[in-house]
């Protein structure tokens, strides 16, 4: 079957990965611009906290370069365009004080995607917290929901006359037990597990809260979302029994182990955790946070869910359950060496819209590939349009089975400041000189551009 007639095609990038001009025009300092300052090189890893000690300070230079940006993104025919606000270009200090400039910019970047014809798709979180606010506890402390509210509605006042979709968090997963749990991100925490349930309990409660506000403060009808990721799984056959194993494999929270989908998703759309977690967990979980007003105010009703979606694990059926199948020996897999499973595009978004009942949005997918310029002066990246068709192609499967998708963005647009890899890892569909600020439309973009073109008929299998 086709992609819908209003199939939303679209790229995404985050605020700290391209905008650079860190220090520039009263922006204050996140959690992200400290962590990649700290190039102290650990006694046990032998690693700095970034490869090669990189910082967000210049990145892609989008701060400056936005209106270039946006005309490649028009040519490439995005209809959509996935974008981040740093809060603390916004509030430096996380509250109290608004800084004009930075807020201007998000007003200009808003004019110039309309005046290309691209949706803005605003996320309000993407991992970068005011250092003040850290320097408070952050989600640590009680009063960061409220934090975030009072962001949320400083942006909300800007820009929903003009921007109509929104997103509050993303991966809010990777954030906490990434950066909260395991300390291996900003910013930087091992806390024990109690402390970690309540700092994801305050994301969620501003979560809500950030719902709210958007409903109760836009000028403009709008659309919330959420963008987590998910613990992808794909069954490894089309046998009933395997996806049934895949479905359950999906969303069960029964092993003390934090990463389940619906650790992260059923508070927030349905207003519990996950009781099998609960029960997983024990001895950790703070019988606090399970609070009616709480998870009511969690749990405010959406327009759509997000979902970050780049590779899983095959599962089989067997007679105790299910089991993670092995990969094959010399599995294909990108340069970042995440196994290629385009099933992922297929069983995610419909075991999700089972469950949950909204209507999908793909988020981000896409890889990293070793792309440079060649001679010719082109970025040739046949892998990655293979990926993304092979990716696609699995989509319109779900399609098929009517699950409700209702668009897809890929990650990324241009090559940028990959976190803890720094410049290591090139995602973009456009090839970034970081030296010279060089843009290059890679093969993908052009092909891209045709697949958006054609609504997905141009895709190679359809
Ligand atoms: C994040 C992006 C990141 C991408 C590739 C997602 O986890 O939302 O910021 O660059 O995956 O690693």
């Amino acid at each position: 079957m086709s992609f819908p007639k209003d199939f939303l095609w679209g790229a995404a990038a985050a605020a700290y990965q391209i905008e650079g001009a860190a220090m520039e025009d009263g922006r204050g300092l996140s959690i992200w611009d400290v962590y990649s300052h700290d190039k102290n090189v650990d006694s046990g890893t032998g690693r700095m906290n970034i490869d090669n000690g990189d910082t967000g300070d210049v990145a892609c230079d989008h701060y400056h370069r936005y209106k270039e940006d946006v005309a490649l993104m028009k040519e490439i025919g995005l209809k959509a365009y996935r974008l981040s606000i740093s809060w603390s270009r916004v509030l430096p200090e996380g509250k109290g004080k608004i800084n004009e400039k930075g807020l201007d910019f998000y007003g200009d970047l808003v004019d110039e995607l309309l005046k290309a014809g691209i949706e803005p798709y605003v996320t309000l979180f993407h991992w970068d917290l005011p250092q003040a606010l850290m320097n408070l506890g952050g989600w640590s402390n009680p009063d960061s929901p409220d934090w975030f509210a009072e962001y949320v509605k400083v942006v909300t006042d800007k820009l929903s006359d003009r921007v109509t979709h929104w997103i509050t968090f993303n991966e809010s997963q990777c954030h906490i037990i990434i950066g909260h749990l395991l300390g291996e991100c900003a910013p930087k925490l091992k806390l024990p597990y109690p402390e970690v349930f309540q700092a994801m309990h305050h994301l969620f409660l501003a979560h809500g809260k950030a719902v709210q506000t958007i409903r109760k403060y836009s000028a403009k009808p709008c659309m919330v979302g959420y963008a987590p990721c998910a613990s992808e799984v794909y069954p490894v056959t089309d046998k009933k029994e395997d996806i049934d194993a895949a479905r359950r494999a999906a969303f069960d929270a029964s092993a003390k182990n934090l990463w389940n989908t619906s650790w992260w998703i059923d508070p927030i759309v349905h207003g519990r955790y996950p009781k099998e977690g609960i029960e997983a967990f024990a001895e950790y979980f703070p019988e606090a946070l399970l609070k009616e007003e709480d998870l009511a105010l969690i749990s405010q009703p959406l327009d759509f869910l997000g979902i970050n979606l780049y590779r899983g694990s095959g599962i089989r059926h067997t007679e105790e359950g299910y089991v993670q199948a092995e990969k094959k020996i010399g599995f294909d897999r990108t340069a970042f060496k995440w196994p290629v499973t385009p099933k992922v595009l297929h069983y995610m978004p419909k075991f999700l819209f089972e469950r949950y009942h909204l209507p999908v949005l793909i988020t981000e997918n896409g890889l990293s590939m070793a792309d440079w310029v060649s001679l010719d002066g082109k970025v040739h990246d046949p892998q990655r349009i293979d990926f993304m068709n092979r990716y696609l192609l699995e989509l319109s499967k779900a399609l098929d089975e009517g699950v409700n998708v209702v668009g897809y963005f890929a990650w990324s647009i241009m090559d940028n400041f990959e976190w803890s890899q720094g410049y290591g890892e090139r995602f973009g569909l456009i090839h970034v000189d970081f030296e010279t600020q060089k843009r290059t439309l890679k093969d993908s973009a052009y092909w891209y551009r045709d697949i958006i073109t054609s609504n997905g008929e141009g895709l190679q299998g359809l």
